[in-house]
């Protein structure tokens, strides 16, 4: 197992292991790994001869205000649990490394990056697709592997390699839960015991929601309000947003048809949690 901190020295490692015949697995992470990201890093060794799994807390996609300097940071266990899970390379760069002072190019995905997580949290998509725009460079022709349980950030990254044409095939996972349906987060352990109880009240309003289209319910603004409702009904839950839209544009249709996402955003007390589940209307 390898570990990497200098981004000049990355290129060239992978180079080397595409030159001698290896196929690259990319999981890109911010690190406080949980089992959710070791399914990926799992995946990833399955399918790739090397696994390189990057774990950088990417300041540009924080706001003001957010948990930049809160998010937790444990790169030695890190890079055990990468390797336990499959990593050959740890990417672990610093913030300055990776972004100098001097940097001065945004990559913005328009459309997809502006609605949803881009409406309540403005830059942060763009964070997202600059820090992963800069991997894709480094790393060279991949196999990424991204999970389900970020919808968005997922589909923005794939618009970003269709757009830009990196030599990346983009692969989806999907989300790790826990026993009652909580999807694993790195933020979960910021959760006070009241409000990790609340929980799965975010997985268990999407699954009804889901239910709703699947047993006819065809109204995004119906499917919607009985999210909310549920999400509603849990006290320490304040409501971000809860919407259906199609799976490919993120837009709310007027009629809902093919393949949807159903998205929810919530602040249980300091901590915001995103979950998501995918449903396809019969038909
Ligand atoms: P992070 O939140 O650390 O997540 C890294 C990857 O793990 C993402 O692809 C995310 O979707 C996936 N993941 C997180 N929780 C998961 C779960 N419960 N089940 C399955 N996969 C899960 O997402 C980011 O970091 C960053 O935005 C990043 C892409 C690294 C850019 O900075």
């Amino acid at each position: 197992m390898q570990v990497i901190e200098r981004v000049a020295e990355l290129a060239g490692a992978l180079d080397a292991e595409r030159a001698a015949g290896h196929g690259v697995g990319l999981v890109p992470t911010m690190g406080a790994l949980h089992a959710g990201h070791a399914s990926l890093i799992e995946r990833a060794a399955r399918e790739c001869d090397v696994v390189c799994a990057t774990v950088f807390v990417n300041p540009l996609q924080f706001g003001p205000g957010e948990d930049y300097d809160a998010y937790p940071r444990h790169l030695d266990a890190d890079v055990a649990a990468a390797e336990k899970a499959g990593a050959t390379l740890v990417f672990a760069p610093g913030p300055a490394d990776m972004f100098p002072a001097e940097r001065r190019t945004w990559v913005h995905v328009g459309g997809l990056g502006d609605v949803l997580e881009g409406a309540s949290r403005p830059g942060h998509l763009d964070g997202v697709a600059t820090v992963v725009a800069k991997l894709f460079a480094l790393v060279g022709r991949c196999r990424a592997y991204f999970g389900d349980k970020d919808y968005q950030q997922l589909v923005v990254v794939r618009r970003l390699v269709a757009d830009l044409s990196f030599p990346v095939e983009v692969l989806s996972c999907p989300t790790v839960r826990d026993v009652d349906g909580v999807a694993l987060s790195s933020r979960n352990r910021f959760l006070g015991a009241d409000e990790r109880a609340a929980a799965p009240v975010l997985f268990r309003a999407l699954r009804a929601g889901a239910a709703s289209v699947l047993a006819g319910e065809l109204d995004p603004a119906e499917v919607a309000s009985l999210v909310v409702a549920i999400v509603e009904a849990e006290p320490l839950v304040t409501l971000d947003y809860a919407e259906v839209v199609d799976a490919a544009t993120l837009e709310v249709p007027e009629k809902l048809d093919g393949e949807l996402r159903l998205l929810v955003a919530v602040r249980l007390g300091q901590t915001r949690l995103i979950d998501s589940v995918g449903v396809v209307v019969p038909g």
